[in-house]
């Protein structure tokens, strides 16, 4: 597994302000997009791409288009979605899949309630939008859920990473046959005795749409 922080003074003003408690809901979730947006532009650097002739007005030439099949896009429910309209400003061809995961809290596991996503992944790349990278455990059942439909080449783009839930997720992955990247705007310190991310932002599903449970 491959983390990429991605290093950008506007991506850390961004961030800045996303963390700070002051900020609102309505500017929390602008700041999301934009950040998910220049996130993006990293997390593509290895999209696939193949020959496409054109003629320019002034001559033939042979440009750049997406491969076939396109690119998936998976929110993972419910904080994702807040990244989706980011990613999609970069990849507007992409499909879009979507995850619903659950972590059990007595035995921590991670289980899938929700999905909506092409049986036969075979030969797609896949770009998972999930917030927060605390523990781990959501975003690995989440990259096996995909390896398992075959999915051959996984980005995850996520706006915070612990180093706990990095280690836990490479320990996870470890004997996976898929070259797995995670971007993010920053790898913090730590996590609490609550699972939270140290300095982090707080619940990025409340802070983006409200405590509504
Ligand atoms: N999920 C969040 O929303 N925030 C954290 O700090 C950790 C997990």
């Amino acid at each position: 597994m491959r983390t990429h922080v991605v290093d950008h003074p506007l991506v850390a003003h961004k961030l800045t302000v996303l963390r700070d408690e002051r900020t609102d809901s309505p500017t929390f979730r602008l700041l999301t997009d934009e950040l998910v947006t220049l996130l993006a532009y990293e997390a593509t650097r290895e999209v696939r791409v193949v020959p496409s002739e054109i003629t320019t007005p002034v001559s033939p030439m042979t440009g750049t288009a997406l491969a076939s099949p396109k690119p998936l896009v998976v929110p993972i429910l419910r904080a994702g979605l807040g990244m989706l309209d980011g990613m999609m400003r970069l990849l507007p061809t992409a499909e879009v899949g979507f995850l619903g995961m659950l972590r059990n809290e007595e035995t921590l596991q991670a289980s899938t309630y929700a999905e909506r996503l092409p049986d036969d992944l075979s030969g797609r790349q896949c770009y998972v939008l999930d917030p927060m990278l605390a523990t781990g455990g959501t975003l690995a059942a989440a990259i096996r859920f995909l390896t398992d439909r075959g999915a051959d080449h996984i980005t995850c783009v996520c706006l915070l990473a612990a180093p706990e839930g990095c280690a836990n997720l490479e320990r996870e992955l470890e004997g996976l046959d898929v070259p797995v990247t995670v971007v993010t705007a920053a790898l913090d310190e730590r996590l609490n005795d609550k699972g939270y991310i140290v300095p982090g932002l707080g619940d990025a599903g409340d802070r983006l749409y409200g405590v509504a449970g």
